[in-house]
């Protein structure tokens, strides 16, 4: 059943890096886009499967950020650029097309978008006076927002909302609410899961406001063509490209191949982006005279300690580089794609990670494969092992029925849970064929038909098994495409790769056999523990005392000066007179906070002080601090710095100074304190 084939992974923005979060919605469009690829050779169809993945550039937070780091924007979004294409090219993803919303490939299409939308009649200005968040690059509502003192704060990004007011252009939403209604109603599958589409059409049903669509202050952006003071909302930006990749919406509406991919397309995004996907984004679609997307997949959050992973909270970091450094790429694939349920929330350890290693790649798919090479090289004529006509009678009628079986059903639900979107159930189902052929050689031990010299009988087991691997190895392949070819090489059935096995089980049909080598190399339980130590941030030099302990012996007093990371004792003048102990419960009295630094100015009439603006998240602070030599006041704006918050407040020049902000040395060689990633202010530090 293969027809084209038309998927996305959303375009991530460029505030941040890949991530396992990331990682994991773009390996299953990858395998989904294998497994149509695949399929569609074995059925001859031609149908053509398009896969486009990219990245978000626009909008005031990049803007920000590329201020922060003191370079333009369109060079911070190149840099992010490539450090996603690196990712995904190590990832082994094979998507057809990247996109990035500053080509101009984009403006063309947006412009587009935009002229059809106000053709429509739905598109008009409007003052208007809300609440933003650029966190979420989104307007918020009273009902959005917590209320601390007398701040109000975005709950997600944990930072106050700005309250603006500007003329802007409006996209008639609310019009769309019974269209909308009545697609859903018209398209029980637009979103998947049910749950999913259930949450939309209650938030439709409960009505929608009109879209405010442009914004004045964000300069970093697409202009709106009749208007060039403004830029276009990001998410109509964004929302576009999955068209821009297809030609634009003059191609969407007229063309036939874009048409055909345009019926087939299928948005796989994370529940934070439903909303956007399965509302805003058909409106718009509706009032540009195009079609809705065909499907909207909606899967869940990966965490870590029931946290969401994300770049912001650096707790939940857990970054697929470092753990395909050990274990190469495709086990971390195999084990997003069968661990969780595709639509299901899941959380993320190294413990489970390990296991399923061990477990399904260890020990049933690579012991499977080492066995077999191993014993068909006892045969004579090894290592060719020549195409088997398989007898329906005989000795092995019964096992070879079971085994023949199992790999039918392999094939069967694998295709149909793949066409489900169901990646888990697609490596289920092979499994349990992997799992048969590890039981038919523990029945038939071929071991001892080596021994006994019956090498016809060892050659029927030997074949059988080696087409049971060769079937595996093209099922196993949208998830591990590196490990699959590897396989098929061992096998001597390399030029297989890319296909896709018949259902009806079909005889070994010969090859070549090559050395076994393991493909998943074992991991000791010590390697294990030390990894994830190393990687979960606890290693062997932060590792708790009964670790320390282990090395020499040392008096207490010398383990603690040792360890004590902060390096001025050792280094600065004051290397003598390293302070008394002090117990934990005392440091805890110490509340350190990441604050940025949201405006400088010098104190007045005074050479080193700065007075200081700190965003502490929750709330402001003003700093009176003596670094005003070292530190022009504009150097200090946009600064993360760790800052003391629970100090008395006190007097200075005539400016109360609430707390104080760490920094190394003097006048001289003053260095201010800063943490080496961006987390959002108000952090504690401990
Ligand atoms: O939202 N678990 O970009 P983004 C699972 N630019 N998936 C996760 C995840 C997690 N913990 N964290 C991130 C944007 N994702 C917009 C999209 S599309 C027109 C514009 C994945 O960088 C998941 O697919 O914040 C989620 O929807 C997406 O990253 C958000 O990426
Ligand atoms: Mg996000």
């Amino acid at each position: 059943m293969s027809g084209p084939f038309y998927v996305t992974t959303p375009i991530y923005y460029v505030n941040s890096v890949p991530h396992l979060g990331t990682f994991y919605t773009t390996v299953v469009a990858d395998a989904l886009s294998r497994y149509h690829r695949a399929r569609a050779g074995r059925d001859g169809s031609g149908a053509e499967t398009f896969f486009l993945t990219g990245l978000d550039e626009h909008g005031q937070r990049i803007e920000r950020l590329a201020k922060d780091k003191g370079i333009p924007p369109q060079q911070f979004c190149d840099d992010v650029a490539t450090k996603f294409q690196a990712m995904w090219q190590r990832a082994s993803i094979t998507n057809d097309d990247f996109i990035r919303t500053t080509q101009p490939r984009h403006r063309a299409s947006v412009e587009q978008m935009w002229g059809r939308i106000a053709a429509s009649g739905d598109l008009y200005t409007a003052d208007y006076e809300g609440l933003y968040c650029d966190g979420c690059e989104e307007w918020k509502t009273d009902d959005d927002v917590v209320v601390e003192g007398d701040v109000k704060i975005c709950p997600t990004h944990r930072r106050p909302v700005d309250k603006v007011k500007e003329k802007n252009h409006f996209f008639r939403l609310s019009a769309y609410q019974q269209r909308l209604l009545d697609f859903y109603a018209a398209h029980p599958d637009f979103v998947r899961p049910e749950s999913r589409l259930n949450e939309v059409i209650s938030f439709v049903s409960g009505g929608l406001r009109d879209l405010s669509v442009s914004r004045v202050s964000v300069k970093w952006g697409l202009p709106v063509p009749s208007d060039p003071g403004h830029t276009i909302y990001v998410w109509i930006d964004a929302l576009t490209n999955y068209v821009t990749a297809l030609g634009g919406p003059e191609a969407v509406a007229t063309q036939p191949r874009a048409q055909a991919l345009w019926g087939a397309s299928h948005h796989l995004i994370a529940k934070d982006i439903l909303r956007f996907h399965a509302v805003y984004w058909p409106a718009m679609l509706m009032a540009a005279g195009l079609p809705p997307p065909s499907q909207i997949f909606c899967h869940g959050y990966l965490t870590v300690k029931g946290q969401k992973i994300s770049k912001s909270l650096p707790a939940t970091k857990v970054d697929p580089n470092t753990i395909a450094d050990e274990l190469g790429v495709d086990p971390l694939r195999y084990f997003v794609l069968r661990e969780y349920t595709f639509g299901a929330d899941g959380d993320f350890t190294y413990e489970t990670l390990f296991q399923r290693y061990e477990s399904d790649l260890g020990n049933d798919l690579g012991n499977l494969l080492n066995r077999t090479i191993s014993l068909a090289r006892k045969l004579p004529g090894s290592p060719a092992l020549p195409a088997f006509a398989r007898p329906v009678t005989g000795p092995r009628a019964d096992d070879d029925a079971t085994l023949e079986a199992a790999a039918s059903t392999a094939v069967e639900e694998a295709s149909a849970a793949w066409e489900d979107f169901a990646p888990s159930r697609a490596l289920e189902a092979t499994w349990a064929s992997i799992r048969k052929a590890n039981a038919y050689i523990d029945r038939t031990a071929p071991w001892k038909l080596a021994k006994e010299g019956a090498f016809a009988d060892l050659a029927h087991v030997i074949s059988q098994t080696c087409e049971v691997i060769r079937r595996a190895a093209l099922l196993v392949a949208p998830a591990m495409p590196t490990a699959a070819q590897e396989i098929l090489r061992q096998i001597g059935r390399e030029g297989d790769a890319g296909g896709w096995p018949t259902v009806a089980f079909t005889s070994w049909p010969g090859g070549t056999l090559a050395e076994p080598k393991p493909v998943f190399p074992r991991f000791e339980p010590d390697r294990q523990q030390a990894l994830i130590a190393t990687w979960s941030g606890v290693g062997p030099e932060t590792a708790p005392a009964s670790t320390a302990n282990a090395g020499a012996g040392k008096p207490a007093q010398d383990r603690s000066t040792d360890s004590s990371s902060a390096g001025a004792a050792k280094t600065g003048a004051a290397a003598g007179e390293t302070p008394s102990e002090i117990a934990i419960e005392d440091f805890a009295k110490i509340d350190l906070r990441a604050a940025k630094v949201l405006a400088a100015e010098k104190v007045p009439k005074t050479e080193k002080l700065l007075k200081l603006t700190l965003d502490l998240g929750s709330e402001q602070r003003t700093v009176v601090s003596g670094i005003a030599a070292a530190y022009p006041p504009e150097q200090m704006v946009g600064k993360t710095v760790i800052y003391l918050a629970n100090l008395k407040p006190a007097k200075i020049r005539g400016v109360v100074s609430q707390g104080m902000i760490l920094a190394a040395g003097d006048a001289d060689v003053l260095a201010m304190s800063a943490l080496d990633k961006d987390v959002p202010p108000g952090t504690k530090i401990r």
